[in-house]
């Protein structure tokens, strides 16, 4: 078969499971499509994640690194336990008791796996947006965010992804974006869904750093 330009290269991964099958639409997703030559150059102009900072600007949102003057609502968040309830318990704000050093470490330590903004509406913090879990080799990664309580129901949450989404696609060399939800977290699926993001997996149990497992569908755009 002569492949044409444009057209995946299609290997034939062993497909087992259901479970098996949406992993093998993934990485059918991830293999570079013949006369991929010429993107390459494009892609090599793009910025590699976590090599910025960046400053995202919406109608209506900032996503920006935290300073020290976060403080007061970084603990507001991280104290309200209906925000972490559907959340994994190994999130980086909760690593240390004082705020103020979790915020001192997010561009040291906490980026060697994962770039945390502050989400800022009229230059009020609203909460936090993730991105994380890396693959450089096939170009993907895994977004996620928590609002304080008073925010919620006002479409800052779904107005921050797609300002995640956008950065993600036009300024970074991320092809894959991916994001993990509990099951009972119907508000987070409605945001994901508005997003154009897919239900790839449901139910799949995950170690998300409690006693028993997690029970968590799996989302991709
Ligand atoms: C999940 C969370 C981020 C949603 O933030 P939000 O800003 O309130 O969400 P949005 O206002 O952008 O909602 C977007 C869509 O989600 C859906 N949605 C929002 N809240 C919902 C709820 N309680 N139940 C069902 N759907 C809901 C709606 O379809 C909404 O679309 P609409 O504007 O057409 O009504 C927020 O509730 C939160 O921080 N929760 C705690 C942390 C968390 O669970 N984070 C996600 C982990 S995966």
């Amino acid at each position: 078969m002569v492949a044409r330009p444009g057209r995946r290269v299609l290997y034939s991964p062993p497909c087992a499971s259901r479970w098996n099958r949406k992993l093998s639409w993934l990485w059918f997703k991830a293999l570079p499509t013949v006369g991929d030559a010429g993107k390459e150059g494009g892609r090599r102009m793009r910025k590699k994640l976590f090599s910025e900072i960046p400053t995202l600007t919406g109608e209506r949102l900032v996503l920006k690194r935290l300073g020290p003057a976060d403080a007061e609502p970084l603990r507001e968040l991280v104290d309200s336990p209906r925000v972490y309830r559907w959340l994994p318990t190994f999130l980086f704000e909760k690593r240390y008791p004082d705020v103020r050093e979790v915020i001192g470490r997010l561009y040291t330590e906490c980026l060697e796996s994962s770039l945390i903004l502050g989400v800022f509406r009229d230059d009020a913090f609203c909460g936090l947006a993730e991105i994380y879990g890396l693959r450089d080799p096939i170009h993907k990664v895994s977004v996620g965010y928590r609002l304080l309580e008073r925010c919620w129901g006002q479409g800052i949450a779904g107005e921050a992804l797609g300002m995640m989404i956008d950065y993600l696609h036009t300024e970074t060399d991320i092809e894959i974006i991916t994001a993990s939800t509990m099951v009972e977290n119907r508000a987070s699926a409605g945001v994901l869904r508005k997003n154009g993001f897919s239900l790839v997996v449901h139910g799949v149990d995950e170690d998300w750093g409690y006693e028993k497992p997690t029970v968590a569908d799996k989302w991709i755009r």
